[in-house]
């Protein structure tokens, strides 16, 4: 069947995802046609400079040079926020939301710090917001989470939403390479950004699980909130002897939903057993774990950037929200489907916590030591699965051809981050250990 209408849509922005986006829609224009019944059609872009070569260049007519020509044409149903950053976008979005056009946006920024008043506005207006491109790319994951698993109570969400950290530390793991050096190998390739301090600190994965839990679990989080560490601090060494034990370490971005809208949403590295499916997922890919109460669990494995897998995200929402237009369909469930418990989420503290721990401590190499600070872990009710004492580490720690200081690592049982904060700080003050502990938690079956 062939919709008759013909849907007019803008695009600001003309990046990376924007010459996807218009080059999708302009090539496989029948494609999409043969296989929605949509008619699609691509009437403006407007971007702040047309003086530079593009990868798919458009024709004159297609060139919008001020936002006026979009937001004053009646006929542009759909507008696709493709600038990024937070100031210019939100105004866009409201203005557009004002003017009656539905909003496609990648931006999991914006949505992750300013998604309650940009969906507020739009419920109110009765106009759909489209995002499946801002979270893990090409993944279909919104879909999968809004349509596919709606039978679902989602459990657990975790998995690997960053392409840049999961490339460093695949490298890190796998060639025993420094994270600096990595980092600088990973620009030179493209996989890293010239500034990469939202990715290497977490931040970006941050956003993309925030908008994550807010689907799963119904309602809008305080992003602020949201426990967020990055892998700048990672050495070789912990690599390595996590390798030993039988972990990877992976950038994990993980959500859980508890009674009485209590969610936790936390990212960090996060040791993993190397023959989980996660650990498998190397270099700039990125894959997601679902875990519903009727489904069990599910893995969505694939690009999480680039111009065409995130264009591709973008074209669907293009196409979705088209077919509504066309079918004239008025208010729908998708436009609250980030709110739909109507209520606030509130964010599990981090000493609140449960889960199983990686902590290397440096100790003189002297008799007695193991004991005293596994007698600190039993105050605290702490059960240890694990221990590696290593004689010497030549090359592996900052200074270690010195034998004066070896690295113990202790594996715990699950516990919880309050009494594992208060029994590192008891081993630090009694002197035992050079430095400060690294701490890394470990995710795995026991949960
Ligand atoms: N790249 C990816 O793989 C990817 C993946 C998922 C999601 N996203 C998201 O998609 C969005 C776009 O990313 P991108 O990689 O395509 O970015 P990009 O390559 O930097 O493109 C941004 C575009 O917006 C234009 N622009 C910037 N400020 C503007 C303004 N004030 N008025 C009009 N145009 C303006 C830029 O123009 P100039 O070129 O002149 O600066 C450029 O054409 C971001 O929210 C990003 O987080 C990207």
């Amino acid at each position: 069947m062939e919709f008759s209408k013909e849907i007019n849509v803008a695009i600001v922005g003309y990046g990376v995802v924007g010459n996807g986006v218009a080059k999708i829609l302009e090539e496989e224009k029948e494609l999409i046609l043969k296989r929605s019944g949509i008619k699609i059609n691509l009437k403006k872009v407007f971007t702040r400079n047309w003086n530079k070569k593009f990868p798919y260049p458009l024709p004159d007519e297609k060139k919008a040079y001020s936002l006026d020509e979009i937001l004053d044409d009646k006929d542009i149903d759909i507008v696709v926020e493709l600038v990024g950053g937070l100031d210019f976008p939100y105004k866009l979005i409201k203005e557009c939301i004002n003017r009656g056009k539905h909003i496609i946006t990648a931006n999991k920024h914006l949505l992750a710090e300013k998604g309650k008043e940009i969906f507020t506005l739009a419920e109110e207006k009765n106009i759909r917001i489209g995002f499946e491109g801002a979270v893990a790319g090409g993944i279909p994951i919104i879909k999968a989470l809004r349509e596919s698993l709606v039978g679902n109570r989602i459990e657990k969400i975790y998995g690997i939403l960053n392409g840049t950290t999961n490339y460093i530390l695949t490298e890190m793991y796998g060639k025993g390479k420094n994270f600096n050096e990595v980092l600088k190998e990973a620009q030179e390739l493209g996989y890293a950004e010239a500034d990469p301090t939202l990715d290497i600190n977490g931040v970006d994965a941050g956003h993309k699980i925030a908008i994550l839990a807010s689907l799963s679990y119904g309602g809008f989080l305080n992003f602020s909130d949201v426990y967020i560490e990055g892998i700048e601090d990672i050495e070789k060494i912990d690599i390595q002897l996590g390798k030993e034990l039988g972990y990877t370490l992976k950038l994990l971005a993980i959500a859980k939903g508890y009674k009485n809208n209590e969610v936790e949403v936390r990212v960090h590295p996060t040791f993993i057993p190397s023959e989980h499916p996660l650990a498998k997922v190397d270099g700039v890919f990125n894959a997601i774990m679902i875990k519903g109460n009727n489904v069990g669990e599910s893995m969505f494995y694939g690009k999480g950037a680039g111009s065409l897998p995130t264009a591709s995200a973008v074209v669907s929402d293009i196409v979705d929200i088209a077919k509504s237009i066309s079918l004239g369909i008025g208010r729908e469930i998708e436009i609250t489907s980030m709110n739909w418990e109507h209520k606030d989420l509130n964010l599990k503290k981090v000493s609140d916590f449960y889960t199983r721990y990686y902590i290397r401590f440096m100790v003189p190499d002297t008799v007695g030591i193991l004991s005293k600070i596994a007698g600190i872990f039993a105050e605290y009710n702490i059960s240890i699965a694990a221990v590696i004492q290593k004689e010497k580490v030549v090359g592996l720690y900052n200074g270690a051809n010195s034998s004066d200081f070896i690295p113990l690592v202790l594996l715990t049982h699950t516990a919880s981050e309050n009494s594992i904060q208060k029994a590192i700080e008891k081993v630090e003050s009694s002197n035992l250990t050079k430095g400060k502990a690294k701490v890394i938690r470990v995710e795995d079956e026991e949960e």
